[in-house]
């Protein structure tokens, strides 16, 4: 038999999630055999009750006869130039009209003067990743990506691609990532002989770490950043599940230097994650060879049309059709102010969802500071537990006893640490979880039932483990 595999193509490890949900029907029988019921506080899912697209779909449908009303075509039979768009080749940019369209908008949210030629679309905040990873890769110069301990899993496995690139992770307290530490792991992987592209990083609703930066430690980073002449690579999912007050909401990168920051915009929590519509967004020049200077906008579209080419201008229509509003069915279409009217439809779920979650904590465990302590998310999907007695280890047998044992679904921390902070710390993230307080599978006042026992039953677990059953 031929031997397929090249010699030193390096074996991507299978991350905890992966594992998890491998292991999960297993666990959740025995679990069933044992008359538990399976709870879920680790799935990071958008929730059902606000996943429907069915009326969205018939806005979309309003909108496209708005649009080839809007035409005035004489012959009724004749093809509009919308649909023509929708199933031809298009540009890689995807269709001019939403990205101008969208620009003013997401442009009014965040305070800044966005250049619809500049978006670059990629197949979610995970194209947006691997895009931004690809232009700086293929010179095959060893490289070094400096990033959050913990930090997201889909950036961590799309480093992991790419044998020439080493992660340097930087620990982080309450407000974001240690500015010093920051400034030293850029230093040490260039005198490590590695060029250093960017710092990625999730600053609102930090996926798994469960908190937001503060303004302050933004504007260290950045400074930072721009001394040392690299990027902020900004995903931004969790922008708009966004639970500070209006006036109390924190500024992303893209807001305070667009020209120092790579911001990856997806339509995957505030619309839908199916359609994978999202944007890159940066007014970042580069020096490329001989001095010459390149926008990474142009480079980024250089590398997107070797791997994609076109999108899918038809999901583009269907996200314009989102960027719209109309008071009733018989009124027009009219482009929406800001995407805040449409967050505002999620978010009543996942604020409820957060607050029976945060009151679950402070009733069961507030006297028990001194034993747990867990994150206070101000956006995002996520927090972080932590045990602080010591004594009790995070690692994938104590999860899987949490869900026979408990019936308890929830995530590790440790598998979110970059190899770097592991050596540095091997026992890091060993004694956290994270908390997901997004997904469920039911929906309404069942869903708040069903989320209220899901923190009764963690909290008594967490309990229980800590030696302080029945306090
Ligand atoms: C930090 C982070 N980045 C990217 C993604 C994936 O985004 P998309 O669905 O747009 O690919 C997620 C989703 O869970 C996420 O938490």
């Amino acid at each position: 038999m031929a031997n397929l595999i090249a010699p030193d193509v390096r074996r991507q490890p299978v991350s905890v999630t992966r594992k998890m949900s491998a292991s999960l029907p297993g666990l959740r029988k025995l679990a069933q055999d044992k008359g538990l019921k399976i709870h879920h506080l680790g799935a990071g899912y958008p929730h059902p009750e606000v996943s429907d697209p069915r009326e969205f779909l018939d806005a979309q449908q309003a909108y496209l006869e708005q649009m080839t009303a809007n035409e005035g075509l004489n012959d009724p039979l004749a093809l509009p130039e919308h649909t023509r768009e929708e199933f031809a080749y298009g540009d890689t940019l995807g269709p001019m009209r939403t990205r101008q369209i969208f620009s003013r908008i997401y442009g009014r949210d965040w305070q800044t003067r966005m250049k619809p030629e500049l978006l670059v679309p990629t197949v979610g905040a995970t194209g947006g990743i691997s895009l931004v990873c690809s232009i700086f890769e293929n010179s095959g110069t060893p490289l070094a990506y400096i990033t959050d301990a913990p930090t997201y899993a889909g950036f961590m496995a799309r480093a992991g691609l790419c044998q020439h690139a080493a992660i340097y992770s930087v620990e982080m307290d309450d407000e974001g990532p240690r500015p010093e530490v920051f400034k030293n792991q850029i230093r040490a992987a260039r005198e490590a002989g590695r060029f250093v592209p960017f710092y990625y990083t999730i600053p609102d609703g930090h996926n798994p770490a469960g908190f937001s930066f503060s303004a302050h430690r933004r504007e260290a980073i950045l400074n930072i950043a721009r001394d040392e002449g690299i990027l902020i690579v900004e995903d931004a999912p969790y922008l708009y599940i966004n639970f500070a007050e209006q006036a109390d909401r924190v500024m992303p990168f893209l807001s305070l230097d667009p020209a120092q920051t790579v911001h990856l915009f997806t339509g995957s929590k505030i619309g839908f994650p199916g359609p994978r519509v999202a944007f890159l967004y940066s007014e970042a020049e580069l020096e490329i060879a001989e001095g010459a200077t390149a926008t990474l906008a142009e480079l980024a579209l250089v590398q997107s049309s070797a791997d994609i080419l076109f999108h899918n201008p038809a999901a583009f229509r269907g996200f314009e059709a989102l960027l719209h509003e109309r008071k009733c069915a018989d009124e027009p279409f009219t482009e929406r102010n800001s995407l805040w009217s449409v967050a505002e439809g999620k978010l009543e779920v996942y604020r409820e969802n957060r607050a029976i979650m945060l009151r679950g904590f402070d009733k069961e465990l507030g006297a028990h500071k001194d034993l747990f302590h867990w994150t206070v998310p101000a956006a995002g999907f996520f927090s972080v537990f932590t045990f602080l007695g010591g004594g009790v280890r995070t690692d994938d047998d104590f999860i899987q006893a949490m869900v026979a044992d408990y019936g308890l679904v929830v995530i590790p921390m440790y598998d979110f640490y970059p190899p770097d902070a592991r050596v540095r710390n091997p026992v890091a993230g060993y004694d956290q979880l994270r908390i997901s307080f997004c997904f469920s599978e039911s929906t309404g006042e069942q869903r708040r039932k069903d989320l209220t026992e899901a923190i009764d039953v963690f909290c008594n677990a967490v309990k229980q483990i800590a030696g302080i059953s029945g306090n």
